[in-house]
């Protein structure tokens, strides 16, 4: 189970509301160019059944037909006084592998571990919240040195290639998720591109494995990257 703790309110996407992007969409001059070039899509959308929100399609009719911006949507649903004691509910409540999802301090990874979680996502929602935030990369030694032995650290954001995992692994991470690199390989290929965006990235981890003199990923640690001051 994940709980995403850095959305008690949602960001303001400006390029949204430029695109359009509301639930339902709104149709620009830019969007229409882009089904009449798309005539495939556009077949497929209309023969297909309809796209809902699945997770709340029978909570709220909103989200589906009434006219908002997702952050307007977004920003109904969801209640922004919730803190650390819901969290250590959810936690308990759910008793198996919890990740905090959101994390991006020392001091908010130790609190997960207090309220029990076995996992914190060192994660800036892919720089969609906070304008300005720190990379989670940049996090990534000082909470690993902090708790690294106490629960599992997984890099969320800025993943676009197999270096950048071997990086986030040495650098103290047990693991690294993406989104954006999903999408944009669905968008241009559909499954066969996020097929051949997983296979990129296991040449590229085990190529460059190789190249660096590695045989297995516990050899990858701290010794194989060099900090600038
Ligand atoms: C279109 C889109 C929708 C997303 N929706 C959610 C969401 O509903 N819940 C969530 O926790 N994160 C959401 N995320 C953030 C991703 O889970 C992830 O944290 C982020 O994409 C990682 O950064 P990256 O895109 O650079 O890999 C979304 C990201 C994108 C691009």
């Amino acid at each position: 189970m994940c709980l995403t703790v850095d959305t008690l309110v949602a960001g303001n996407r400006e390029r949204d509301h430029r695109t359009g992007f509301t639930t339902p969409p709104k149709l620009t001059i830019q969007s229409l160019m882009s089904f009449a070039m798309r005539p495939e899509w556009v077949f497929n959308y209309f023969t297909h059944k309809k796209f809902e929100l699945s997770n709340v399609a029978k909570k709220t009719d909103k989200g589906t037909n009434i006219a908002k911006s997702v952050i307007e949507y977004i920003n109904e649903q969801y209640d922004p006084a919730m803190n650390w004691k819901d969290a250590e509910y959810c936690v308990k409540k759910w008793n198996k592998p919890f990740a905090l999802k959101g994390v991006m301090s020392v001091e908010d990874a130790k609190r997960a571990i207090d309220i029990g979680c076995t996992a914190i996502m060192i994660s800036n929602h892919g720089g969609r919240q906070l304008d300005g935030s720190r990379s989670p990369f940049d996090q990534v030694k000082e909470i690993s040195d902090a708790v690294g032995d106490k629960l599992e650290i997984i890099l969320d954001g800025g993943i676009r290639r197999g270096t950048h995992v071997l990086k986030a692994l040495a650098a103290g991470a047990t693991a690294c998720s993406f989104g954006k690199m999903f999408l944009f390989s669905l968008g241009a290929g559909g499954q066969p591109g996020v097929e051949r965006l997983l296979q990129n990235m296991h040449d590229e981890i085990n190529r460059n494995m190789v190249l660096m003199g590695c045989k297995n990923i516990k050899e990858l640690n701290r010794t194989k990257l060099i900090y600038r001051k």
